[in-house]
């Protein structure tokens, strides 16, 4: 297995510090991991004004899959690690799904806690959308100045993703599958994803389907979430819905995501949904969960099924015992999972 590491910023290195550890254990001895790390960031771009050079791109290209920790400083202006080196991946490496996956475990804390129901995962579109970096400016800094970001949309782009979203219901045990939009009034967008959504339901009778705008699924994420499997949308409402997910199902620090390229033509991308976290940046305190769920992604799409089964039932049982009296580190957090696996 040869997977490329981006540490990246602030609490990045210390997340992935845990997950490599815990990957380590749960691999079988006849998987031999090689592993290189990059020195992407906001550390690189202060040292040398780079943000992701050709070469390493390329080099990135040869791996069977990235694990990338978080990056971003409030030093870095705002853009430019996220377009550059974020956006710029997602799109070279063509990782058209993003997927989320929203659990409630048991000992979760916050709105929902208790609701043994809560497991759904969103496929949001990667590739398009209002982050395709279609839009310009006139007359910057002018009273007079012109802003537009153009969403991107094909019919090519939307059918892949959506095709994607109805093979997991498939092999999911609740067969349901929720279109989230806003067609009432991004009216051209909306259409091609509904005339797509609905033709693609067709070959999949044993689909239940429905669909919800982008304002009420965010009332259902909160009040009915349970009525949620697996959830298809664009690009800026998946990212927003997921946060929202994130928050509602234990924290930010439990929410693990991978960019992947089903078609495999080049290396998918694993790594916590949170960002780099400059406000608790070496103190120890960052929950490498996250990171070691995007690592069990990671496994299951590199084809190593039961290794991310272990992984997920560990973390289950570390939720389980969890005292919310006494909370551990990063190092120990990590140390605990690697424990339960290798025993
Ligand atoms: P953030 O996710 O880094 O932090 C939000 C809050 O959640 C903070 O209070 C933080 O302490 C807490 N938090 C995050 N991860 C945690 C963990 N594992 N355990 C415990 N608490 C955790 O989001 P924020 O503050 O908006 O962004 C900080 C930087 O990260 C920015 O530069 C931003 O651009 C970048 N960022 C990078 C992402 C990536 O690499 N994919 C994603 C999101 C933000
Ligand atoms: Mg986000």
């Amino acid at each position: 297995m040869r997977l490329a590491v981006i540490p990246g910023d602030g609490i990045g290195p210390e997340v992935v510090a845990e997950g490599l550890k815990v990957l380590a254990a749960v691999l079988p001895p006849d998987v031999k991991l090689e592993t290189s790390e990059y020195d992407l960031g906001a550390r690189r771009w202060h040292a040398t004004g780079e943000v992701l050079p050709d070469a390493e791109l390329e080099s990135l290209g040869q791996h069977d899959a990235i694990l990338l920790g978080a990056i971003g400083d409030p030093s870095v202006p705002s853009g430019v690690l996220e377009r550059g080196l974020l956006l710029k991946l997602r799109f070279a490496f063509d990782h058209y799904v993003n997927l989320r996956p929203g659990k409630l475990h048991p000992n979760a804390v916050g709105p929902l806690a208790g609701n043994p129901a809560v497991d759904f995962v969103v496929v949001r579109e990667g590739t398009e959308g209002l982050y395709a970096g279609n839009g310009g400016a006139l007359r910057t800094g002018t009273p007079a100045e012109v802003a537009t970001e153009v969403s991107v949309n094909t019919a090519y782009g939307v059918e892949r993703v959506i095709r994607y979203a109805f093979e997991l219901a498939e092999v999911r045990p609740r067969r349901k599958l929720t279109l989230v939009h806003k067609d009432n009034v991004l009216v051209h967008a909306g259409n091609l994803w509904r005339t797509t959504f609905d033709a693609v339901a067709d070959e999949h009778p044993g689909i239940a389907t429905d669909y919800l705008h982008v304002d009420a699924a965010t009332i259902f994420f909160v009040t009915r979430p349970e009525r949620f499997d697996v959830i298809v949308t664009d690009n800026l409402f998946g990212d927003i819905l997921t946060d929202l997910a994130a928050a509602v199902t234990g924290g930010i620090g439990l929410a693990a995501s991978g960019n992947l390229n089903p078609a495999g033509t080049h290396p998918s991308m694993f790594e916590p949904v949170h960002g780099s976290a400059p406000d608790i940046a070496g103190t120890g305190a960052a929950d490498p969960t996250a990171t070691v769920l995007s690592v069990a992604l990671l496994l299951r799409h590199l084809g190593h099924d039961r290794e991310a089964e272990r992984i997920e039932a560990a973390v289950a049982a570390d939720l389980a015992e969890r005292d919310p009296a006494a909370p551990r580190g990063t190092e120990q957090i990590g140390d605990a999972l690697a424990a339960r696996l290798a025993g």
